[in-house]
């Protein structure tokens, strides 16, 4: 059976990277995660301390950092909970996995992410580490620009309250106070720059099959995104 490149896009918090992890997880793919290379440059900008509305500097950084994404492959079929594919993200060698998820880095990657230079490097790394298939990988472009020849395209949304709702459990659960009513205000934000940047601006492919999981839990969204999966499998297509 042919091994799959799926492409996983979405606005912040419509639960991609959740779904695309048990994705991976049920049919024994490599789960890889493409803002999280978008993150771990704004942390490296952030603590460097290099102006985020400076594109030239910021394609200088990029071009000069070494992200690597350490994906698992699990076993397919294999329980959910204890062994969720895990994903460990190193910056020049560091492991920066809990550090690239804080508030501040969301919001700086958000505009890292607005750089055609910095695209471009980034693309390219993600191309190389998705050619062979056998991926599940997420993102905003993956699609559209990324993978547009992708086996299967999947666009995730939920509706804007529940996505700030979602990501604001996530703050919760690592104990960061953060107010719900400037969550919904962040989630809108970041869908505004994300949808109206010029280089590769957060649109539906047009063959993506677009999946609404307001009212779904990760579990289903998963499994739906699978069985499309298999049945391309099998399907040789
Ligand atoms: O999915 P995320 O929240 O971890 O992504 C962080 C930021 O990176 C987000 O603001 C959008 C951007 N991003 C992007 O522009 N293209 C991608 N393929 C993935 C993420």
């Amino acid at each position: 059976m042919r091994k799959l490149i799926i492409a996983i896009d979405g606005p912040v918090g419509s639960g991609k990277s959740s779904a695309a992890r048990r994705v991976a997880e049920l049919l024994g793919y490599t789960y890889l995660d493409s803002g999280a290379m978008y993150r771990a440059l704004a942390w490296k900008a952030l603590e460097r301390g290099v102006p985020l509305d400076s594109p030239d500097q910021l394609e200088a950084l990029a071009s000069q950092t070494r992200i690597d994404l350490e994906a698992a492959s699990a076993a397919p079929g294999s329980a959910r909970g204890n062994a969720l594919t895990g994903l460990r993200v190193r910056l020049d060698g560091v492991d920066v996995t809990e550090a690239i998820r804080r508030a501040e880095v969301s919001q700086a990657a958000s505009k890292v992410a607005v750089v055609p230079g910095v695209r471009r490097l980034l693309v390219a790394e993600q191309r190389r580490a998705g050619r062979s298939g056998g991926v599940v990988m997420e993102g905003r472009d993956i699609g559209t620009v990324v993978f547009p020849d992708a086996d299967l395209k999947i666009y995730l949304d939920a509706s804007v309250e529940v996505r700030a709702e979602r990501r604001w459990r996530e703050h919760q659960q690592k104990g960061e106070a953060i107010d719900r009513a400037r969550m919904i205000e962040e989630v809108r934000e970041r869908d505004r720059r994300d949808r109206s940047r010029e280089a590769s601006p957060l649109v539906p492919a047009a063959n993506a099959v677009v999946v609404d999981n307001t009212a779904m839990d990760v579990e289903e969204t998963a499994r739906l995104i699978a069985m499309l999966a298999r049945d391309k499998e099998k399907k040789g297509i």
